[in-house]
């Protein structure tokens, strides 16, 4: 029986076309489209395999579609759950976790609050005031603020004191933002990682945003760390589409960035090479995930429970 992987995407005109294309010449009774949704019900049936998502973080309907789909068996590739619990202060505790480098990382109370709380009466639980002289030498100047939930680089600052610390957050309203240390960085590597597997990493320039193509741009026993450790958080993640970036300083990399769960897939900054694996990974991932899903342990569990109580 034909299985169908929908393709739920944003503004992006380089890679979903490209991605169909290939998917669809295959022909291995599996087929690729985008994916429509509207006035959906929440029992109705779910027409598809796989469903890529790459925008439900700018269209939120999309997210509870998603997770509506992850209940009647399709997967979502990035998993919707994760993706929404997901955050940079989490993330940078996880690597540390699991042996990956990361800078050191303190997370700040917010700023701002919605009307309902009234901080004289509804913050006991903040310590107050803020030791920003501690938390300062403790991450070291200069030193990255930055948005925990963020992503496509809004509300990045690099701080040269504690002044110019305080003035950013000052500004930074209801977001959670947490400060980093700056790694002054020798190599900027960013990986994609496919299938929490495969991963190709690659040179960027951050200043200019694109990627450069030299496969001799890192020594092998550094490559080979970027890959292993790549894995290592994108299995601990279960993401299957993501990038990761690596400030690379005296040989050690630390990820400084890894919550990117629709990864810039263009062909613009990418470059005709890496766009061409992209294109060929996700189609081999989606028609293998579309021919053998796979369950996560509580999908599995749902599973189960839904079968015990039919
Ligand atoms: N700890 C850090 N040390 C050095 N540079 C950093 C650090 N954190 C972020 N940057 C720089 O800021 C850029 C944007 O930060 P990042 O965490 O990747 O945010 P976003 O999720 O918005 O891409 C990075 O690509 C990197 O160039
Ligand atoms: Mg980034």
């Amino acid at each position: 029986m034909q299985k169908n992987i929908g393709l739920v995407v944003g503004r992006e005109w380089s890679w979903p076309p490209a991605f169909i294309e290939e998917v669809n010449k295959r022909d291995q009774g599996v087929v690729a489209d985008f994916a429509k949704f509207g006035g959906d019900h929440h029992d109705g049936p779910v027409p598809y395999a796989v469903l890529i998502d790459r925008i439900s973080h700018e269209v939120p309907m999309y997210r509870s579609y998603l997770k509506k789909a992850v209940l009647d068996g399709v997967t979502v590739i990035n998993n919707p759950f994760m993706w929404s619990a997901d955050d940079k202060f989490f993330e940078a505790t996880l690597a540390t976790k699991l042996g990956v480098a990361s800078p050191k990382t303190v997370l700040l109370p917010n700023k701002d609050y919605v009307p309902g709380i009234v901080p004289s009466e509804s913050l006991r639980n903040l310590k107050f005031p803020l030791d920003w002289d501690e938390l300062a030498a403790h991450v070291g100047m200069p030193c990255i603020l930055k948005d925990a939930h963020g992503g496509g680089w809004k509300e990045v600052y690099v701080c040269h004191t504690v002044q110019e610390l305080i003035r950013n957050y000052n500004e930074s309203g209801l977001l959670t933002m947490i400060v980093q240390e700056f790694i002054q960085w020798d190599q900027f590597v960013r990986c994609l990682c496919l299938g929490q597997e495969d991963v190709l990493p690659m040179q960027y320039d951050p200043k200019a945003r694109k990627y450069i193509v030299d496969d001799d741009y890192l020594a092998p026993a550094l490559r080979e760390r970027i890959v292993k450790d790549s894995r290592t958080l994108c299995s601990a993640l279960g993401y299957d589409m993501n990038s990761l970036e690596y400030a690379v300083k005296d040989g050690v990399p630390y990820a400084i960035d890894f919550m990117n769960c629709a990864p810039d897939m263009d062909v613009y900054s990418l470059t005709p090479t890496y766009f061409d694996w992209v294109v060929k990974g996700m189609a081999d991932l989606a028609i293998k995930l579309a021919r053998k899903p796979r369950r996560t342990a509580v999908e599995a569990k749902w599973s189960a429970l839904f079968t015990a109580s039919r």
